[in-house]
């Protein structure tokens, strides 16, 4: 997810700016007092029965089914080969081991990871995602070893302790929680001791454009201090509270909730979208992904990307 933007799906809306061994067959804390019930039936486990959707779930329900399509283009082929090369250092030597890939959106990124041998759980707070994630994998004729969890980032205790081997968090979901150390905490518990997470985040700086082109000097001093903001949909009831981070935020982040951070990249540090007919010919593309990937883990450099990207390894933390 970016922040600040264009069009209304995710990373495009620029806004300021088995059966898996994981899952356990109850939940592993009850809740008498609400309706969050966990049932698992066909290989999906969902939370039943509540009946009000948060801003979170209404926004990210309705722009699912033309969620790809918003990112079918030149500069996100583009982008999204930089996340799989970033990404396929950490996936794990073991041909079968259990990942997660955690708001999983339409599945992008599990159906690589199926592609590529892996027992693959797709978990999302959003049931339509989840939908579409299912028909994705189902025509790519991996539907059956896929799992489906619906639930909150800072909540997965349907999920076993040290059930995955890897975790991926791309797009920034994390960015959409109201506490990512949280979140980050509940990520840690799930992944065994030296399993890897590889998350994004909105990177805090490159929003500042956005509030100077507002005028508003006051807005900006705000959200400097926490970035914290909404994000931009029109209709009001999607608006959710959004958090960004700067790259060395991120590091502190994810160290407090339990990893080491062995890789960090900003991504993009050139501002391709914004060029995106630069990417038209596969020469160019490969010139300037080899520009990008000199820049991106070079600190000042990280600081005008519009993401960053983290690859952590969780520790022990006994
Ligand atoms: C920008 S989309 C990214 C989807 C996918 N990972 C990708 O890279 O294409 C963010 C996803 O995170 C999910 N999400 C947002 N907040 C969440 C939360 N608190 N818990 C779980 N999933 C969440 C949304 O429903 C959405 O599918």
């Amino acid at each position: 997810m970016s922040v600040f933007a264009v069009s209304d799906t995710c990373q495009s809306v620029h806004r300021v700016t088995g059966w898996n061994q994981g899952l356990s067959s109850s939940p592993r804390k009850s809740r008498p007092d609400d309706a969050l019930q966990t049932v698992s039936s066909a290989r999906t486990i969902v939370a039943m029965g509540k009946p009000k959707r948060s801003a979170v779930q209404r926004y990210h329900d309705r722009v699912a089914p033309r969620y790809d399509h918003s990112y079918d283009d030149v500069f996100w082929q583009w982008h999204d080969a930089l996340t799989w090369d970033y990404l396929k250092p950490h996936l794990p030597a073991q041909h079968g081991a259990a990942v997660v890939d955690l708001g999983c959106g339409t599945g992008k990124w599990a159906a690589k990871m199926l592609k590529s041998g892996y027992a693959v759980t797709c978990m999302d707070i959003s049931q339509r995602m989840l939908d579409q994630a299912r028909s994705k994998l189902d025509r790519q004729g991996d539907d059956v070893r896929a799992d489906y969890v619906q639930a909150d980032l800072m909540d997965m205790s349907m999920i076993d302790d040290g059930a995955f081997e890897l975790a991926t968090a791309l797009g920034d979901p994390l960015a959409c929680t109201t506490s990512p150390l949280r979140a980050l905490k509940e990520i840690r518990r799930i992944l065994q001791t030296d399993s890897v997470l590889v998350a994004t985040f909105d990177n805090r700086l490159a929003a500042i454009d956005y509030f100077l082109e507002q005028g508003d000097a006051a807005q900006l001093d705000r959200f400097l201090r926490d970035g914290r903001t909404n994000w931009l949909t029109k209709l009001t009831e999607e608006q959710f509270p959004l958090i960004t981070h700067t790259p060395q935020n991120v590091r502190q982040l994810v160290e407090q909730a339990g990893f080491e951070v062995i890789d960090l990249v900003g991504k993009t540090v050139l501002p391709m979208r914004k060029h995106r007919h630069l990417l038209s010919e596969a020469k160019a593309r490969r010139d300037w992904s080899r520009l990008e990937k000199k820049l991106c883990r070079t600190a000042d450099a990280m600081g005008r990307a519009s993401h960053i990207q983290v690859a952590a390894r969780a520790v022990d933390i006994a």
